[in-house]
């Protein structure tokens, strides 16, 4: 399996911080923010590693991350997204790094407490299809939500303002190289962007989603207190251990 980390996007709702730099450069706690998915994608076993990046300071990226020595890897991958045409677009790029084997995607503002190898792990044993985080929040609106229908996702809907579950769907995902045909077929949301909700709600309209939950606390860094929120988790009780 090969893993993907999306950093594109203009990260306008942390601006003046991202008007300069790279909204997965800025600091949470005592590292930048794009060390935080690629240390989740290594620690699941995950080695062969795309980093998805865009905007003015595309070059910083290459600069601090190098070859990935600091994570154990004599290799990274770059590839950059033109404009921010959303997250799918951005995936879409990694279609030819991706050479038909399956993908573990990261976006690059989402930081967990603890390793998701179980999933992963579930995600190669699995036939075929995808696999989705889950994470009980209590501001659902603010995310992709999942339907449920007993123990099965019936839907996603992208940021409902009545949101039918607490269940986030988090900024993991577990892809068959099906993937590729879904985001050639989709179309630009009411905000512009090819939204990831869509190639996961084919998916579940498939039969072929499956989903695990997470183990300690997940949280996007994105907004100024969602930045704030995971440096001080991390500074409670680290990431990733
Ligand atoms: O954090 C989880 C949430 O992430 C999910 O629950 C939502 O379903 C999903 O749509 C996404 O929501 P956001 O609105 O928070 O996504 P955002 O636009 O902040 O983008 C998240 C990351 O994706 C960002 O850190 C970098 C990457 N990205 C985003 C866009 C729009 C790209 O690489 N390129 C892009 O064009």
């Amino acid at each position: 399996m090969k893993g993907v980390v999306l950093a594109g996007g203009k990260g306008s709702r942390l601006y003046p911080l991202t008007k300069i730099t790279n909204k997965h450069l800025l600091p949470v706690y005592d590292k930048p923010m794009i060390y935080y998915p690629i240390q989740t994608l290594v620690d699941a076993g995950v080695r062969d590693i795309l980093v998805v990046t865009g905007g003015g300071n595309a070059g910083d990226f290459l600069r601090l991350l190098a070859n990935g020595k600091e994570f154990g890897l004599t290799h990274l991958n770059f590839t950059y997204q033109e404009g921010e045409g959303g997250i799918a677009d951005a995936l879409g790029l990694a279609q030819h790094f991706a050479e038909g084997d399956r993908l573990c995607v990261v976006l690059g503002d989402n930081i967990l407490e603890k390793p998701i190898k179980v999933a992963v792990d579930a995600f190669r044993q699995q036939e075929r299809g995808a696999r989705i985080l889950l994470k009980e929040v209590t501001d659902a609106e603010r995310f992709g939500v999942a339907e449920m229908d007993g123990d099965k996702i019936v839907g996603i809907e992208e940021k409902p303002e009545k949101p039918k579950s607490n269940y986030a769907v988090t900024g993991i995902y577990m892809y068959d190289e099906t993937v590729w045909d879904k985001i050639k077929t989709l179309v630009p949301s009411g905000r512009g962007e090819l939204e990831i909700t869509d190639v996961n709600n084919a998916y579940i309209a498939e039969g072929a989603m499956e989903f695990s939950y997470i183990d300690g606390w997940w949280t996007d860094a994105g907004t100024f207190d969602s930045l704030l929120r995971a440096s001080r988790l991390v500074a409670e009780t680290g990431a990733g251990e």
